[in-house]
């Protein structure tokens, strides 16, 4: 393998940028050379590629976003799509590609080695967390940061106006940051897609929260939850059922994906990189770095994509003790 490329693809996640500085550094490390791909499969069919030296990734361990840019590419999906990104590859003899990005992005890889039989490895990077084959993805540590300072700043508001604040967090069908964030910024009820209490078990915390006392209350929610309502209708339901409440809504949004990566997500990045590039030296393809009990390992692209990685419903247990 002479030359690597390396994109971005789906929602951008904080810890991106670190993963490309990785692959290259990596990349000249090894001297090999190292390209890269603007806007993930759609800049790929559109040859949108750069050659990128160790040097073009100075100054960017800290920042948010991607410098590659990210896509969702719709024509990536089709069989002329994926022809066109591979005669790219080919017009800039790309040897093997490294795909930073969620399980849409590799779901897109694997079928693009099946046909053309190109080397590829995975970099998991999503706030989401949601893969399998990996405890963290890229930009999941520095999320849950985030929504947690944004909600401990909620609470002032929701202290001061004895407020309940129903605040929804991002995760797609995956109650990760939900969970973890709803614990660790204290809130009274964390509801997550992987476990329906029902609405009357909320109602009830709700009612026994204000008997024991508090006068103001954070219910984390995340959006793929399964209540059968939206943030908005569950904030009516409760001042319908409970008038004692005056009730608030924040969706967090966006600002989950942005902002400097941790250094929990640029020294996971790192490692990451360093790994992608070596398996790929080494002949390796179809497969997903990630990290297990601290270590970093490879998974079949595929076994990720598809393996469950399932919450810790144990911390559900803890929010219920911390919230008494
Ligand atoms: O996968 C990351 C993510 O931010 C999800 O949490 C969310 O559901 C989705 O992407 C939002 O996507 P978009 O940026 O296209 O609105």
């Amino acid at each position: 393998i002479k030359k690597i490329a390396v994109m971005t693809s789906g929602g951008d996640a904080p810890g991106m940028n670190a993963a490309i500085r990785s692959v290259v550094r990596t990349c000249a490390y090894y001297r090999t050379d190292c390209m890269g791909i603007y806007r993930g499969y759609q800049g790929l069919i559109e040859g949108d590629l750069i050659p990128l030296t160790a040097r073009s990734v100075n100054n960017i361990i800290h920042k948010g976003g991607t410098i590659l840019k990210s896509a969702r590419s719709k024509d990536f999906r089709t069989k002329e799509g994926r022809q066109k990104a591979y005669e790219s590859l080919k017009k800039n003899n790309v040897d093997a590609l490294v795909v930073i990005g969620g399980d849409g992005s590799f779901t897109g890889g694997v079928i693009f080695n099946k046909e053309f039989n190109f080397p590829i490895i995975g970099i998991p990077g999503t706030i989401d967390n949601d893969i399998s084959g990996t405890s963290h993805t890229l930009g999941y540590d520095t999320a849950l940061n985030t929504a947690v300072e944004a909600i401990d700043k909620i609470r002032d508001t929701a202290s001061s106006h004895n407020r309940l604040f129903f605040v929804e967090v991002m995760g797609r069908d995956a109650g990760f940051i939900a969970l973890n964030a709803g614990v660790g910024a204290g809130a009274e009820e964390i509801l997550i897609p992987e476990e329906d209490l029902g609405l009357e078990r909320m109602l009830e915390s709700l009612k026994k929260s204000r008997r024991s006392g508090k006068s103001s209350s954070i219910v984390v929610v995340s959006e793929g939850d399964k209540t059968g309502k939206n943030v908005f209708e569950l904030a009516d339901y409760v001042e319908e059922n409970l008038p004692e409440y005056e009730v608030r809504v924040s969706v967090l949004g966006h600002m989950q994906r942005g902002g400097s990566p941790s250094c929990f997500d640029r020294v996971l990045a790192s490692r990451l990189g360093v790994s992608a590039v070596e398996l790929l030296l080494d002949g390796k393809t179809n497969l997903m770095v990630g990290l297990k009990d601290n270590k970093v390992i490879s998974t079949d692209l595929e076994k990720a994509i598809k393996g469950q990685h399932n919450i810790d419903t144990e911390l559900l247990r803890v929010s219920d003790i911390m919230t008494t």
